[in-house]
């Protein structure tokens, strides 16, 4: 029996049915569907609408159901299009007709609206937690190889020398604010429309906030009309999910990189290496570029709910049912791409030698040199243009580091400066061999002793911070 059958004559067209049809995808919303009703019958059974023994044997019977689907047992029928209307069914077939007391003061637009925030809540719990993973796994290579001196890049081109467990909590830092877009749109998933009805509001006077108190939610909807056409919840964690899918790839893109034997500043561990099919030399980093190349799905799908809320009215249109597949692949992609992304960092071998011997190239000091001279006085522009001239000659005499530069070359350069105290410190040859032997990779890590900075005890203190509030995540109650 179709439950919506009363007003027609003709049965729909076969491809009509299969073309509306959304089992295959909302199936995953049982559980949520079934904690739904068991919470409205309950509902029903305060407001006096249904006996108690219509609420214990309808409450009953949705538990049965509910064993039924943890076990797999429920076969679901294409022929009843969506989760709903086969858990109806399916209870009709076990109780008979005091099933059809179910539906009293529901639609199955206040019933979606309901099961996928209840869904979605529950996938934001479960992509918290593997944020926290990710994160453990961060700080835990931090931990293992964050002092080895990582070349810090701008426009890809070699800058200044970095910690490598700086560069790691710089993606602690973007996970965190993952995790709180996550919380934040939590919030707002969090409130019941069941009692919305179809559009105007159930016709009983039902007790809504304490069907929704059940539920776990933290309040109800204000605006039936609002609570039925929704989808902002959807819109928000995709959003967060989209976002903190880039920031997976960003990192992914590195790994990329570094492992690339030009680079040669880790190795991927053989479980999550391949080889290629032709090539007996291949060791490819695939985890990494699937994770790369499946945040552009999670982008489509955030695009995909914009473009579909964007051309409706308010209120239920069944156009909304297509929310599902977009937010539960991006879902799964996210959650899959961290528990990946964090088996990979914490197998990573990492070369300090090849790191700290590519920190050394493109000149990275030079701005140690320069901030040395605007000690001495020198205006920065100043020392600048000198430190810059003596890049070039370094780079035309192949002198791989400015602490090697001969003294009377920088002598020169300053004494050609137009600058008055550049010009001083030209007669000053203790001054200038000092200025360019302290012009070292340590030097220039030192000198960053600012917050948020790379200087060694920095960097240490942050991986110590960032070790202590995972450790108070991990004490937290779930
Ligand atoms: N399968 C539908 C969805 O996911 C359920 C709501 C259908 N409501 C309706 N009036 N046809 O949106």
């Amino acid at each position: 029996m179709r439950l919506w059958g009363g007003r027609f004559a003709a049965h729909s067209d076969e491809a009509v049915a299969a073309f509306g049809r959304s089992i295959d995808v909302d199936a995953a919303l049982a559980l949520d569907d079934l904690d739904g009703s068991v919470a409205h019958v309950r509902g029903l059974g305060r407001a006096g609408i249904l006996s108690m023994a219509e609420v214990t044997t309808l409450v009953g019977g949705l538990e049965g159901l509910r064993r039924e689907v943890e076990n797999g047992e429920l076969p679901w029928d294409a022929g009843l299009e969506d989760v709903h209307l086969n858990l109806e069914a399916a209870l009709t077939e076990r109780l008979g007709d005091v099933a059809g007391k179910l539906h009293t003061g529901r639609s199955r637009n206040d019933q979606v609206a309901t099961d996928l925030r209840l869904w979605t809540r529950r996938a934001i719990d479960r992509l918290d937690a593997g944020l926290v993973g990710f994160e453990r796994a961060l700080v835990g290579l931090a931990e293992r190889d964050g002092d080895a001196v990582l070349p810090g890049t701008t426009h890809t081109q070699p800058a200044q020398p970095i910690l490598f467990g700086h560069h790691l909590l710089a993606h602690v830092e973007m996970a965190e604010r993952d995790r709180g877009r996550l919380a934040d749109a939590r919030r707002r998933v969090n409130v019941s429309p069941l009692g919305s009805g179809a559009i105007a509001g159930a016709g009983y006077s039902l007790d809504r906030a304490t069907t929704a108190a059940e539920l776990g939610f933290d309040g109800v909807t204000a605006n039936s009309i609002d609570a039925v056409g929704d989808r902002d919840f959807v819109v928000e964690t995709l959003a967060a999910v989209a976002l903190a899918m880039v920031h997976l790839s960003r990192l992914a893109e590195e790994i990329v990189w570094w492992s690339n034997p030009r680079f040669g500043f880790v190795r991927v561990a053989d479980a999550y290496s391949t080889g290629s099919s032709m090539m007996p030399n291949k060791r490819n980093p695939d985890p990494a570029e699937l994770i790369r190349s499946r945040s552009a799905g999670t982008i489509s799908a955030l695009t995909a709910i914009l473009g579909i809320l964007k051309g409706l009215p308010i209120g239920y249109q069944r156009d909304l049912q297509e929310d599902k597949p977009s937010l539960f692949g991006a879902v799964a992609t996210h959650e899959a791409s961290l528990a990946v992304m964090a088996g990979m960092l914490a197998t990573l071998t990492v070369d300090r030698i090849r790191m700290a011997d590519a920190a050394a190239d493109g000149y990275t000091t030079a701005t140690t040199l320069a901030d040395g001279l605007a000690r001495h006085g020198v205006p920065f522009r100043a020392a600048h243009h000198v430190v810059g001239a003596l890049v070039a000659q370094a780079e035309q005499a192949n002198i791989r580091l400015l602490s090697d530069v001969p003294p009377a070359a920088l002598r020169k350069l300053l004494a050609a400066s137009d600058d008055a105290i550049a010009r001083g410190l030209a007669t000053d040859p203790g001054a200038v061999a000092k200025l360019l032997a302290g012009a070292t990779i340590e030097a220039s890590l030192a000198a960053a002793d600012v917050v948020g900075g790379t200087a060694p005890q920095r960097v240490t203190a942050a991986i110590a911070a960032a070790r202590a509030r995972l450790d108070l995540e991990a004490a937290r109650p779930a």
